[in-house]
């Protein structure tokens, strides 16, 4: 079987070619960072107004760098949430017209499942049951995950998320958007321990984040630093960047360590935007190998938004039949992951 994965969820166009014994065939993808940079932030009508210019042309080139016609596509998965509304039936509208013109299945694909499934594309993919942590720019989330549609929630954030908490701590430094990758290159030039910014709910039982209060802290160190006029004072401001992103990486860390040694999974899945962290990879990659637990990262480009992620989610249905028999468009705001069932399973 082989797939086309068009990603449209928020600020990037992605189209990837997936075969089932030939592996990944190719892979495009335009980001938007330069055009929502001037608002700092992604404006939602500028990214569909783009992602409508972009995803047919990236269909174009995947399918020509995989060697392939969409006459031997055997089905065409598309994001279908959570995500930006508008965003969403741009690759919806065009997934279910193409499918329908080539007559094959349409198959809507959970955003966070295909990050969950994204390890799944290298050499060394994790075994069911596993423990996934993600963490991206709108979730942060331990998950058991005992097969494909099998999830259940250990803990999430009750506010921000981590990716959230970077790009908002990245914000009030000045960097410019995006900021969590921004933030983390000046926090290689901080000290760490100059800036001990709150590591919330570590001391709680149970596996529930919350980063809202970072944000705080961070505004008043920046506040503080304005009014002392050390605003602009390099040091001091890799030292906050780094104060920050210690913080979250310990948090995270400490809630994974807990619900690895709670569950006894052996199998620890790392993914979202915030896995491509390299701190949070070191420093996770150190508490799995104290446990013998193996770590799966995706590489680093499938760590943030991508369609090879999507094409897998989507062959993965796909295969097992479990796909939207009709027409029916499908473009969710808000999709939790618990409503996903496994194929074939009631409900
Ligand atoms: O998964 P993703 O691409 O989009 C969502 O589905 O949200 O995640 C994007 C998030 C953003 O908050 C971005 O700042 C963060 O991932 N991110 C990083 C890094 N790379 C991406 N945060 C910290 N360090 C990074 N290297
Ligand atoms: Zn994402």
């Amino acid at each position: 079987m082989r797939i086309l994965g068009i990603e449209s969820s928020c600020d990037e166009s992605a189209a990837a070619v997936l075969d089932e014994h030939g592996g990944l065939l190719a892979h495009e993808l335009f980001s938007q960072v330069d055009l929502h940079r001037l608002y700092g932030g992604v404006v939602p009508e500028l990214a569909s107004r783009d992602h409508v210019q972009r995803l047919l042309p990236l269909v174009r080139q995947a399918l020509a760098r995989a060697g392939t016609t969409a006459a031997q596509l055997d089905g065409v998965a598309y994001t279908a949430g959570p995500g930006l509304v508008g965003a969403l039936l741009t690759g919806a509208a065009l997934g279910h017209s193409l499918a329908y013109a080539l007559g094959v299945p349409a198959v809507p694909v959970h955003h966070l499942e295909g990050h969950l499934l994204a390890p799944l594309l290298e050499d060394r993919p994790p075994p069911f049951p596993h423990l996934a942590l993600l963490v991206s720019g709108g979730h942060t989330m331990l998950i058991r995950v005992s097969g494909l549609g099998e999830y259940a929630l250990l803990g999430e954030t009750r506010d921000d998320a981590a990716g959230e908490a970077f790009d908002k701590s990245a914000k009030l430094l000045g960097l410019p958007y995006p900021g969590g990758p921004e933030l983390a290159r000046l926090a290689e030039e901080g000290q760490p321990g100059e800036f001990d910014f709150p590591r919330p709910m570590l001391d709680r039982p149970g596996y529930e984040f919350s980063f809202s209060g970072l944000k705080t802290a961070v505004m008043l160190e920046v506040r503080a630093a304005a009014a002392a006029g050390t605003a602009q004072d390099a040091q001091r401001r890799a030292d906050i960047a780094r104060g920050v992103q210690d913080a979250i990486v310990a948090t995270l860390v400490g809630k994974t360590v807990r619900a690895l040694d709670h569950t006894g999974l052996q199998h620890l899945v790392v993914a979202g935007g915030v896995s491509a962290n390299r701190a949070l990879r070191t420093a996770l990659e150190a508490a799995a190998r104290e446990r013998g637990v193996e770590i799966y990262f995706p590489r680093l480009e499938f760590c943030t938004d991508n369609a090879a992620m999507i094409a897998m989610a989507g062959l993965a249905r796909l295969k097992q039949g479990d796909f939207a028999g009709d027409l029916a468009i499908m473009a969710r705001a808000q999709w939790p992951l618990g409503s996903l069932r496994a194929p074939g399973s009631p409900g």
